[in-house]
Formats: structure tokens, C-alpha cells, sequence
């Protein structure tokens, strides 16, 4: 029987960890359970460096962007001797469970860690990026209301001047985060990594609007994408119709902030179910939830299967456009 658990946040921070920080302690604790952070991720948990955290621990966070365990990836965590290492910390503190908060590349981690030393673990999906299989993920409501108040304000800027606008966001390899900015934000067009272009769609686009009379040409661009970012394509499109561009890379701003409501209570409902499945017994399993229903979907899963983008919201930005 657990008597104490451990959580630690993985990866890129998000938005909405601290409120899931807040959750998994405060859930522990309603339990009769201790609880405890490894600081900085993984490497927390080789270094033995963990923080006893009691409910005051977690007070006032969930505003908060950022996450108060301190986050990082840690390369070494693919060795198995650093597993073990890891391990044998948790042990010897009398810790029985383990919380990991972060994206695909921690559940690899954390999946290795269940399977070598049947320690118990439960994932929740926190990255801006949106790419886990089986769930939404803490943080990217808020990455897309970052990314649209800069759009907004950059749409200003293109109906005044007539310019267009090559606008970069983050995502790593998948477009999720530039899909929804772009039909938020009403962008003419998107370039996603999930979508082979025919670059002359969006040259078409522009030229179109172009002749349309819309002075606000706004292309979302995601970082993933093959056209090789925002500047490689306002280039590309430049030279091929002398239509003169500025471009905006919006970069980390779309990682901090205090988190929306949406994440912050989708944190809050993951990392109380995370503890629950882990005093149920559950083991190298992700808490998720997806169209407003719970989901429990094996780590393995979580970057072993590919979650696809709608290709209608992709219809709808190009269909919206006119
Ligand atoms: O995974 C979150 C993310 O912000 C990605 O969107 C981006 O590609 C990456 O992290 C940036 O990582 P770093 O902060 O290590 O440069």
C-alpha cells in the first residue's frame, strides 16, 4: 500500500502545471498520503533532490505559469543505470508512486522505469504542444489565447499597412497549436507539418486576397512545418509574387502565463485522478481526457500512436478566407 508519492513535471513547462502540482498534493494528502517534488524532472530524481510539499506548499500556485518543481529534460534518464539510481532514491525514501507531468519523451522515461523496476507510475499530459495520443493536454488552451492576443495585435498592424504577415508558432512537430491559432485569430492560411503543401495553395491564397481587396493577410506558421519556418516562407512566397511581408516568430511568450480556466481545471481533474489511479494500483498508465470524457491510455500509447489533426479545421481556414 502507498504511504507516500512523489510528482515531478518533465519537458517544456506548461501552463497549468502548478495547478496540477496543487492537485496531485492536495489529493495525497485528502488521502492520508505524504507527498513529495522532485525538482527539475528526472533529474530530480537522480540526484536525490526532492521537497517534502504539504497543502501549504501549494498554496497560491494554481495563478501561476511556470512550474514551482522547476522542469528540464534530462538525456541521462535514458540510461538504465540513471534508472536505477532514480529508483533506488525513491526507495529509500519510502516512496511508492510517482506522478509524471510532462509529454511524450517523459512517459518514454517513465514507461522504462514501470517496466524495469515495476514501480508504479501515472502520466498526465502537460505540454503546449497538444501532441499526446488519448488527451488534451495541460497548457494549450492557454499557448493558443497567447498566440491570439499577438495575432490580434499583428492583424492591426496588417490591415493598417496592407502587409502580410508570416506568423511563427510553436508545436514542435505537430500543428495543433497553429491550426487553432489560425482559426481563432481568422488567419487566410496555415502551413502544418501534418499536411504535405502545395506551396502555390497559399501563394493562391494571398494573391486572391489580395485581389479581393483584404488588406489583413495573415499566414500561421507552424515551427514543424516543412517550408522551414516563418521567414523561409514569406521568402518563398516574396519571390514568387513580389508581394513584400513581415514575419513574427512568437517563440517561448507562448509558454508562460498564468493558465486559462479550461487548463487550470483540466489540470486540477487530471492530478486527482492520477493519485486515485495510483492508490487503485494502476501502473504506466497516462490520466487523460478527450472531448470532455476521461481517458486512461497506456505510456506506451501516448507516443506510439499519432494523434491526427482535423483536415476540415484546415478546410474551414481556407474556406473562411474568402
Ligand atoms: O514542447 C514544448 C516546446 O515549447 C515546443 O513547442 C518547442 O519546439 C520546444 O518546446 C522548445 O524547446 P526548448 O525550450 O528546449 O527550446
Amino acid at each position: 500500500m502507498i504511504k507516500k508519492i512523489c510528482v515531478l513535471t518533465s519537458g517544456g513547462d506548461s501552463p497549468g502545471m502548478n495547478a496540477c502540482i496543487r492537485a496531485v498534493v492536495r489529493t495525497a494528502i485528502w488521502n492520508g498520503l505524504e507527498a513529495e517534488g522532485a525538482i527539475g524532472g528526472f533529474s530530480g530524481l537522480v540526484g536525490g533532490n526532492f521537497m517534502s510539499l504539504d497543502s501549504r506548499s501549494v498554496s497560491n500556485v494554481m495563478q501561476r505559469g511556470g512550474t514551482i518543481l522547476k522542469a528540464g529534460r534530462c538525456p541521462e534518464f535514458q540510461k538504465k543505470k540513471f534508472r536505477k539510481i532514480a529508483y533506488d532514491n525513491m526507495v529509500k525514501r519510502g516512496i511508492g508512486g510517482l506522478v509524471v507531468i510532462g509529454g511524450d519523451g517523459s512517459f518514454r522515461g517513465a514507461e522504462l522505469l514501470c517496466l524495469e523496476h515495476r514501480f508504479q507510475v501515472v502520466g498526465v499530459p502537460g505540454t503546449i504542444d497538444n501532441d499526446i495520443y488519448g488527451s488534451d493536454t495541460v497548457g494549450f488552451d492557454t499557448a493558443v489565447n497567447t498566440a491570439l492576443s499577438a495575432i490580434d495585435k499583428i492583424k492591426d498592424t496588417s490591415i493598417s499597412h496592407g502587409l502580410p504577415f508570416f506568423i511563427e508558432v510553436m508545436g514542435r512537430k505537430s500543428g495543433f497549436l497553429a491550426l487553432e491559432s489560425s482559426i481563432a485569430g481568422g488567419a487566410e492560411a496555415a502551413l502544418l507539418p501534418e499536411v504535405l503543401h502545395d506551396f502555390r495553395d497559399v501563394k493562391g491564397a494571398i494573391v486572391e486576397c489580395r485581389k479581393k481587396g483584404k488588406r489583413s493577410l495573415i499566414v500561421i506558421v507552424a515551427e514543424g512545418d516543412e517550408s522551414g519556418g516563418a521567414k523561409a516562407a514569406g521568402e518563398r512566397i516574396r519571390k514568387a509574387t513580389g508581394i513584400d511581408y513581415r514575419t513574427c516568430v512568437l517563440g517561448h511568450i507562448q509558454r508562460g502565463g498564468s493558465p486559462t480556466a479550461r487548463d487550470r481545471v483540466l489540470a486540477s481533474r487530471l492530478g486527482f485522478r492520477a493519485v486515485n489511479e495510483l492508490l487503485r494500483g494502476t501502473s504506466g498508465m497516462m490520466v487523460g481526457e478527450l472531448e470532455g470524457k476521461p481517458t486512461l491510455i497506456p505510456l506506451r500509447d501516448t507516443w506510439g500512436k499519432k494523434k491526427g489533426i482535423d483536415v476540415q479545421d484546415l478546410e474551414m481556414v481556407r474556406a473562411f478566407s474568402i
